[in-house]
């Protein structure tokens, strides 16, 4: 095949060059001799040894995420969070041979989720502590075999079209059924118990994009804010601590909201809250709030539910009123392999839930604009990978 004739014609000269550096590093890379002669150098040494490293990561990947899975079933972290233990002693918790578990044991130890402490005892390790703490990592870990059953094949998942896994079908897409059906769906009889299962995820994994949304936006000249897709409230919750002169209202689907309401019975704070049940997909958005926020609610849904939802938290503001999106986000295209970006995971995970998909903060900005929204931002947070925040005004007259 001729590829130049594929080449786009219209690029800029510091495209092309940076297309043509691109192309000579490819090629670089590719060479065996380079290969051997930088493994002689202590500076290439590294870098070819951090590549090769990355590589076999990806490779090995889902044998570490089993590791993992592993270790949580068989609830590993919390029985060494008070004191380590030995191996025999944890396959006579755990129920498993000593020399099978010994392999799961060495492989954590490898991963950073165990260490090995005196008298050949086993600790937590550094990325082993978190699991032990809340907010639910563990439960997250839990749910994500879901996804790893629908990733079994991955052409298949990608080829599945319309009626397939990729639109609703496979495991994780029944895990979240508003996502293909809004409100019928969680109301449905088949939907029993889901409600409650998602939305207690969601209350168990939100408090590191609350913690990230608190400490970089100001709220202080905000005097009422409406949560949409406000979920148990735990947002709220935190939202009331953390700024006592606002009044706050919950918009979710009626099901999410009942037990929303019966979790909050009996909390202070709770009296600032007004409740509205409702969808935004029939319903419009209730109005007297001059701050709206949707905290991991766009990216699970279409380009046109986004611009129903944008449109209605727009009519519901009064100008001058303030938009927060709150959602992970793709990196733009110039920074798209970050290492610590999650991009290929929310990917994967919003094609198997059914409708949603990873949009860039420019590419939301311009649903945002399109809605009507002006004075669009994104507000710098330190932990990008719980989430990034996207703000916009709605024009004074
Ligand atoms: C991924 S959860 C996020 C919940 C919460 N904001 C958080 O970050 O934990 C999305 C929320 O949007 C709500 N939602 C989905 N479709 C909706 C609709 N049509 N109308 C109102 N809320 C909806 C869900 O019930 C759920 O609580």
């Amino acid at each position: 095949m001729n590829t130049r004739a594929l080449a786009p014609t219209h690029l800029t000269l510091g495209a092309r060059w940076r297309d043509w550096w691109r192309q000579a590093l490819q090629q670089m890379y590719a060479s065996e001799r380079l290969y051997r002669w930088s493994l002689n150098n202590p500076l290439t040494r590294r870098i070819t040894r951090q590549r090769t490293r990355q590589l076999f990561g990806l490779m090995a990947g889902f044998v570490h995420s089993q590791v993992l899975l592993a270790c949580v079933r068989l609830n590993l972290f919390e029985r060494l969070r008070a004191a380590p233990q030995t191996p025999a002693a944890l396959a006579q918790l755990t129920g498993v041979n000593e020399p099978d578990l010994q392999r799961l044991l060495l492989s954590a130890v490898n991963l950073g989720l165990l260490e090995h402490r005196a008298g050949g005892r086993l600790g937590l390790g550094p990325l082993g502590v978190p699991l032990t703490t809340p907010p639910g990592i563990a439960q997250m870990v839990e749910h994500n075999h879901l996804l790893y059953e629908d990733l079994r094949d991955p052409l298949a998942f990608l080829r599945a079209g319309p009626g397939g896994a990729a639109s609703g079908q496979g495991d994780m897409a029944a895990y979240w059924p508003y996502a293909h059906g809004g409100l019928a769906a969680v109301q449905a009889p088949e939907a029993e118990g889901q409600v409650g299962r998602y939305s207690d995820l969601m209350a168990d994994s939100q408090g590191f994009v609350v913690h990230e949304i608190l400490r970089s936006y100001f709220f202080n000249e905000h005097r009422c804010v409406l949560d949409v897709g406000a979920g148990q409230g735990h947002f709220m919750g935190a939202l009331a601590q953390h700024a006592p002169h606002l009044r706050l209202q919950m918009f979710d689907l009626p099901p999410v909201l009942a037990r929303a309401r019966q979790r909050l019975a009996g909390q202070a704070w709770a009296e600032r809250v007004q409740f509205h049940p409702g969808s935004f997909l029939d319903d419009p958005l209730p109005t007297g709030a001059d701050l709206v926020t949707l905290v991991r609610v766009l990216h699970d849904h279409p380009d046109d539910v986004v611009r129903l939802v944008l449109a209605k938290a727009h009519a519901a503001l009064p100008p001058g009123g303030v938009l927060l999106v709150a959602e992970p986000m793709a990196q733009e295209a110039e920074a798209a392999h970050t290492p610590d970006a999650a991009d290929a995971y929310y990917h994967f995970y919003l094609m198997a839930m059914g409708a949603g998909r990873l949009r860039t903060p420019s590419e939301l900005g311009a649903l945002l604009h399109e809605a009507g929204f002006t004075a669009i931002e994104t507000i710098p947070n330190a932990m990008p990978i719980h989430g990034r925040l996207l703000v916009g005004r709605k024009c004074l007259p």
